[in-house]
């Protein structure tokens, strides 16, 4: 039998200070999150600043209760892995500056993880079965892509947003009809109650790019509207603004999922990243599998927003293949996968 892997993961590319200890790619040992919420709520979204100041403050204690958590030291594991991208230059540095130093001292093995490979692979966690090749949809703060995955850690995109990300517009839309900071779960709670057919929002397609998606035309006559509502003196409902919106990007990413499962005849798809916690985006992408006889997979809400238990399970995968970082690595904010 092969010798167990234990990774010590850390996670400071945005707004969330995190470390795991994670076994074998698969296994949550331990799985610490100091969520900056409250901070930047203040003042209506992510300050970068102040996120890298709250990550130098918490980090030491994050690891430390990471380790203790799963009963480990950094003598017992047998790697320290740490995201460098994409994300905050001053958040990422903080991660990649404490993980070398961590590395060097402990004289352990370090790697380089891409954040956007960490939201993949939080399915390996989640799913202990789930093996490549399958189509996976991720949707984030940052990010909206939809890629296929032929083998663990090789990645060929089919499309990606061509303006701002999934979540980036369930924030904007969020912001713009007063609901506030952090955007997402809010548009999801208040569309619950209303109706998604009242307002006609529309759904971008590309002919030359049918993968490649768009939210900020979606956003734009969201905000449209609000004026128009505004210049006639009417009031708008928040709760139908937020659930046309919602139905909007429900439909923008089920027609492409859809495209894909039929082009590429996958018999897999897995959802990442934050915007794949709301439960509407799940259950239609769940709904559609269903149909078309795919299997179906998405990680528990914790596993969809940034964690670093993710980390490890990316980690793992150029463990595997031997792909080290030395003491040169760097935050590479605009990392590609
Ligand atoms: O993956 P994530 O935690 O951070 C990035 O790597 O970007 O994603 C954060 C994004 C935010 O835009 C947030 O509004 C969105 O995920 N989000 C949601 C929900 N929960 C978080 N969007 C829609 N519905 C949700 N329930
Ligand atoms: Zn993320």
């Amino acid at each position: 039998m092969e010798k167990t892997v234990k990774l010590l993961a850390i996670e400071s590319s945005c707004d969330e200070t995190a470390a795991a200890v994670v076994k074998d790619g698969r296994e949550i040992l331990s799985n610490i999150i100091a969520s900056q919420i409250d901070l930047h709520t203040l003042y209506g979204g992510v300050v970068p600043e102040l996120a890298s100041r709250k990550h130098t403050e918490k980090i030491d204690q994050v690891v430390t209760e990471a380790l203790k958590e799963a009963g480990e030291t950094l003598s017992s594991i047998d790697a320290v892995a740490v995201t460098y991208g994409p994300g905050l230059v001053g958040a990422l540095l903080v991660g990649v500056g404490y993980a070398k130093a961590l590395a060097w001292a402990a004289e352990k093995p370090l790697i380089g993880v891409n954040h956007i490979e960490g939201h993949i692979a939080a399915n390996y966690i989640e799913h202990k079965d789930l093996t490549p090749p399958f189509l996976c949809l991720i949707i984030s703060g940052g990010h909206t892509h939809l890629v296929h995955i032929p083998s663990y850690g090789e990645y060929r995109i089919l499309g990606r947003s061509r303006d701002d990300a999934a979540g980036e517009a369930f924030d904007k839309v969020a912001r713009s009809i007063g609901l506030g900071y952090p955007g997402g779960p809010k548009i999801e709670k208040a569309a619950r109650e209303g109706n998604p057919e009242a307002i006609a929002f529309p759904r971008p397609r590309f002919d030359d790019a049918p993968y490649d998606f768009s939210f900020s035309g979606l956003k734009s006559a969201v905000l449209n509207y609000l004026n128009e509502c505004g210049m006639k003196g009417l009031p708008f409902d928040q709760n139908d603004v937020a659930a046309s919106f919602q139905a909007a990007v429900v439909d923008s990413l089920t027609e492409r999922v859809m495209l894909a499962l039929q082009e590429t005849g996958e018999k897999k798809f897995a959802i990442a990243g934050g915007v794949a916690s709301n439960g509407s985006i799940r259950n239609a992408l769940k709904n559609l599998c269903e149909e078309q006889g795919v299997g179906f997979f998405s990680p528990s809400p914790i596993l969809c927003t940034d964690n670093a238990a993710m980390i490890g399970a990316a980690g793992y995968i150029e463990f595997r293949e031997g792909r080290f970082a030395d003491l040169s690595l760097n935050g590479v904010p605009a990392l590609k996968i």
